[in-house]
C-alpha cells in the first residue's frame, strides 16, 4: 500500500508576519484561492491510498477543516511540541506497515505541473519498493544556503549536504552534479525505521518510546521533549548509504522565505518597481526611495520591511517575539 504522509509541523517563522503560530503559512489561502495544504491534499490524492497527517495541537484543527471538507479519510498524528522532521516521520513509519510505501512531503511547496511530478513518483515508488530511501532532486538555479545538495551521479547519491554555507553552495552549482534537495522523500517504513535507528539510536529509541505511549494518535508531552530535534537531512540523508535520486522536471518552488515568495510572485506577473522593490499584502500604493530589492510585506497587525538577501533572518524576529510573549 502506498501512504502519502504530510509533514504540517512548521509554523514557517521565515514569512512571518504572513504566517503565525494560530495561522502558519500552508493554510492561507493566498494562492489560487486554495492553501498550500490543499494543494498537497489533491496532488497525491489518486497516487496513494491512504494519507497520514503529521501536525500539532496549535494547527490540527486547520489540518481537519480541510480534510473533513473534501471528505477525505485520514490518519492523524498530532504532535505535542515540534521535534523536527526526523521524529516526525518516524512517528508515520511507527504507525506504517513496514513494508508500507510512505511518500512524504511538506505541506507548503508549489508544484506547477502534474505529468512530470506523476511521472518523479511513480520512479521514486520503483526504486522505495527495492529497499532505497529515494529523494526528489530539483535543477538548482542559485547558490540557495537554505536547501539540502544532493551530489549524484545519474540517480546514485555520491553525498547529500545540508544546508551548506555561501562558499560550498557556489562550489556545488559550479560543479554541475548537485541537485536541490526537496524535501519530499520516498521509501518503505521499515526501511526507514533501519536507518534511523543505525545512524541516530537516539531518535529512534526515544520517538518509539513516545510513539508506544500516546494516545489516539496525541503524543505525549514530555517523553517528546526527550526526542533529540534533528531533521531527517542531518540525522539519515547525510549518512545512510541507500539513498537514490530521481532528478525532477516539475516546476518546484519552496516557499520557504521572502526571496523565493518574491521570485514565485515575479514568475506570475506581480508588480516589482524598477529597483526590484516589491509590496506585499495592501494595494495601497507605496513609494521605495533609494532603496533596491527590497520587500514591503504588509498585515493588519504587523509589517514587515526587509532587504530581500536577508530573507534567512526572518526567523530571528520571530523567535525573539516568541521569546518575549
Ligand atoms: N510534523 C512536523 N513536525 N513537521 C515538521 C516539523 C515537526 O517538528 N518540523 C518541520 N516540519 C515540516 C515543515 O512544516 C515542512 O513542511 C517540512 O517539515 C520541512 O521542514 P522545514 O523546516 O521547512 O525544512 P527546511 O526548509 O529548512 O529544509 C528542508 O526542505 C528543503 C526544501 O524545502 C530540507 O529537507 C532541505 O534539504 C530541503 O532542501
Ligand atoms: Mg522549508
Amino acid at each position: 500500500s502506498i501512504t502519502h504522509v504530510i509533514l504540517t509541523g512548521g509554523v514557517g517563522s521565515r514569512l512571518w508576519p504572513l504566517s503565525r503560530k494560530s495561522m502558519p503559512k500552508q493554510y492561507l489561502n493566498i494562492f489560487d484561492g486554495k492553501s498550500l495544504f490543499e494543494m498537497t491534499v489533491d496532488r497525491n490524492r489518486n497516487i496513494a491510498d491512504k494519507v497520514m497527517v503529521v501536525g500539532n495541537v496549535d494547527n490540527c484543527h486547520l489540518s481537519k477543516d480541510v480534510m473533513q471538507k473534501s471528505n477525505t479519510p485520514y490518519i492523524d498524528i498530532i504532535e505535542s511540541t515540534p521535534r523536527n522532521t526526523a521524529a516526525a516521520i518516524a512517528f508515520a513509519a511507527f504507525a506504517s506497515h513496514p513494508d508500507a510505501i510512505l511518500i512524504v512531503t511538506p505541506s507548503d511547496h508549489i508544484i506547477d505541473d502534474m505529468m512530470p511530478y506523476k511521472l518523479a513518483i511513480d520512479e521514486a515508488i520503483e526504486k522505495a519498493s527495492k529497499g532505497y530511501i529515494v529523494t526528489f532532486g530539483i535543477i538548482p538555479t542559485k547558490p540557495e544556503t537554505g536547501y539540502g545538495y544532493i551530489e549524484r551521479k545519474g540517480d546514485d547519491v555520491i553525498s547529500f549536504r545540508e544546508k551548506p554555507n555561501q562558499v560550498s553552495a557556489r562550489d556545488f552549482i559550479a560543479k554541475g552534479n548537485f541537485l536541490w534537495n526537496s524535501g519530499m522523500f520516498c521509501f518503505k517504513a521499515g526501511v526507514f525505521l533501519e536507518e534511523l535507528k543505525l545512524f541516530h539510536p537516539e531518535v529512534y529509541e526515544k520517538s518509539k518510546i513516545a510513539w508506544d505511549n500516546n494516545t489516539n494518535g496525541t503524543l505525549d508531552l514530555a517523553l517528546s521533549l526527550e526526542i533529540p530535534s534533528i531533521s531527517i537531512d542531518y540525522a539519515v540523508l547525510e549518512r545512510s548509504k541507500k539513498i537514490k535520486v530521481v532528478s525532477s522536471k516539475f516546476v518546484w518552488s519552496d516557499l520557504g522565505s521572502f526571496e523565493s515568495v518574491y521570485d514565485y510572485l515575479v514568475s506570475k506577473g506581480h508588480p516589482v518597481d524598477k529597483n526590484g522593490n516589491m509590496v506585499i499584502g495592501t494595494n495601497t500604493y507605496t513609494a521605495f526611495v533609494g532603496l533596491k530589492n527590497t520587500i514591503f510585506v504588509y498585515t493588519d497587525t504587523a509589517n514587515l520591511i526587509l532587504q530581500k538577501d536577508n530573507s534567512q533572518d526572518v526567523k530571528n524576529v520571530y523567535n525573539e517575539l516568541e521569546r518575549e510573549n
